[in-house]
């Protein structure tokens, strides 16, 4: 590109970039994310894609995403990354799988994103997958916009569910809007910094609500509609504004402090308050660590990592997607870029978009951004990309499995096949792999139930071997390491019955119990045992 050529094209990009938000909903299943996003996207005016997602959650007694997506071709695909404009942004919205697809691309989605929405059903109140999710935040610190939906039912105390986030996930809460009311009662909530009171119309299901605001808590008008709430309200607020946290944008960004929303997502209410907020304060793209150096979103040029692959998604084909977030710079299709772990160049033909229902091809994309490569095996989990130079992402980790199981081989002969298979999921993100240092079985781990059924399922159908799984004495497993080369093998000969390598050759300790485990940290204080393992 000539100076002049670049000059031009640079603050055009500069201001695609930044004015990109990529986040996350995170949630416990039925809170109301698939809800949530659907209004969302209604705001985006990306209608028919509410219907879209609709028809997924329709399709929820398919036994997984992928499987899924053969009974409603396109479907699950197209959203598991949404791209639509709101106010002059462009919102990239990440779908953690949930229910029966929890599985760990549910974490590692939250690797690619710069901010997350935690939402939180007001009767439940703060959830075991919430805490779950809300850890892998943490990693990064990455900022949280909290929403307390249903409130068009009876709900906790308000003040009750912010100390419950406190004190359980550990993180400040800042009131931003406050409900008037619950259930049949829910009159609407009052925005704490813009003194507005947002009327609550109930049954806005279908269409963008007009919202009736009443300015200042003072306005005669509000006392008029609502003369049995506002004696209440006032002392109520008269009090957050003495003790409540002030919202903090800083606090905010640096993962410490959550301004939280209260509405309901089925009505419609309080959505709007949030997409601003995430136009307002959510960080655009950040920077992104790499091996050798820290990699600024508006550097000119291309660089990104691959945090998820999902295979069959056209099973005529046989092939597998994966999912790019593009940390730098500006792609165009039919870019030459690095595939550093192959030290090759490819030149990216036709890559995939998620800006509509169908797969789109994409010109354009910038930092912020997802794209699909097509890929026949080659993309691996946790794989950078980048116009040459030597820059290997990192914080995309494997995260220790909840779950395992023992391999079982109906045809002894086919063993070299299923390690073949086993090897190359494992390298998918699909499942994690452990070779017990004793004896000859494999054990699988995963984080969902369900990753287990679709390896057997892709063991038969892409590798035609037969597996069955067990169970198997593990409850949790830790990637182990010393600094003393002779400690680590005095641990590793007396624990041997305990140790596996994984995919990667990794030692890790595959522990019988959490007390199992906590024993074995005590005993053994100079071995490091890590809860997750990065890929490169
Ligand atoms: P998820 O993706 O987090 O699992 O939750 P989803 O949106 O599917 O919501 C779970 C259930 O909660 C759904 O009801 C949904 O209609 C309901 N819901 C979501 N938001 C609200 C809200 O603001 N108020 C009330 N009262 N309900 C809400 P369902 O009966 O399980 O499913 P459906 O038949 O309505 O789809």
């Amino acid at each position: 590109m000539s100076e002049n050529a670049e000059a031009l094209s640079r603050p055009h990009s500069l201001d695609e970039i930044r004015r990109r938000r990529t986040f996350a909903i995170i949630s416990h299943p039925d809170a109301g994310k698939t809800t949530l996003t659907e209004k969302l996207l209604l705001f985006g005016g990306a209608i028919q894609m509410a219907g879209t997602v609709k028809a997924r959650k329709s399709s929820r007694h398919a036994t997984s995403d992928w499987m899924a997506i053969e009974k409603s071709r396109g479907i699950s695909v197209a959203s598991s990354v949404m791209q639509f404009e709101y106010a002059d942004h462009v919102i990239n919205l990440l779908d953690t799988p949930g229910h029966q697809d929890f599985s760990e691309d549910t974490y590692r989605v939250l690797t690619a994103v710069d901010s997350a929405l935690m939402v939180i059903d007001a009767a439940n109140g703060v959830e075991a997958q919430t805490i779950k999710l809300l850890e892998v935040c943490r990693l990064r610190d990455t900022p949280i916009i909290t929403f307390m939906n249903k409130f068009d039912r009876e709900s906790r105390d308000p003040t009750e569910l912010m100390d419950e986030v406190e004190s359980v996930l550990g993180i400040a809460c800042a009131p931003v809007t406050w409900p008037v009311g619950m259930g049949k009662r829910f009159r609407g909530v009052y925005h704490l910094l813009r003194d507005e009171m947002l009327v609550f119309t109930p049954g806005q299901e279908s269409r963008e609500q007009e919202l009736e605001i009443i300015s200042g808590l003072d306005n005669p008008e509000v006392d008029r509609r609502f003369p049995e709430e506002m004696a209440d309200l006032r002392d109520e607020i008269e009090l957050l504004r003495a003790a409540a946290n002030p919202f903090d944008l800083d606090a905010f960004l640096a993962g410490k402090q959550t301004p939280v929303f209260f509405g309901s997502a089925i009505n419609n209410f309080g959505v709007r308050e949030l997409l601003q907020a995430l136009i307002d304060w959510a960080p655009g793209p950040l920077p992104r660590p790499a091996t050798s150096r820290c990699v600024e979103p508006d550097e000119e040029k291309f660089s990104g990592f691959v945090f998820k692959i999902q295979a069959n998604m056209d099973p005529q084909h046989r092939d597998r997607v994966a999912f790019l977030r593009i940390c730098s710079g500006h792609f165009q299709r039919g870019m030459r870029v690095r595939h550093l772990r192959l030290g090759r160049e490819i030149q990216i033909h036709n890559p995939i978009t998620f800006l509509a229902r169908e797969r789109e091809l994409v010109e354009d994309a910038y930092a912020g951004d997802i794209i699909g490569l097509h890929n026949h095996g080659s993309i691996q989990i946790g794989d950078s990309f980048s116009m040459g130079e030597d820059l290997q992402f990192t914080g995309i980790p494997y995260f220790a499995p909840e779950l395992f199981r023992r391999v079982r081989l109906r045809n002894p002969l086919k063993a070299k096949q299923l390690q073949k298979g086993l090897q190359q999921l494992a390298e998918e993100g699909a499942t994690q792999v452990f070779r017990p240092l004793q004896g000859g079985d494999l054990i699988l781990g995963a984080v969902g139930v369900l990753q287990f059924d679709v390896v057997a399922e892709r063991l038969k159908s892409e590798y035609a071997v037969e597996a069955s799984f067990e169970p198997v004495n593990v409850q949790t497993a830790r990637w182990v390491e010393c600094a003393d080369a002779k400690r680590l093998a005095e641990f590793s000969r007396k624990l041997e019955e305990h140790l596996a390598e994984d995919a990667g050759n990794r030692l890790a300790y595959l522990a019988p119990s959490r007390v199992n485990l906590e024993l074995t940290q005590e005993r053994w204080p100079e071995i490091i045992f890590h809860a997750t393992r990065e890929h490169a």
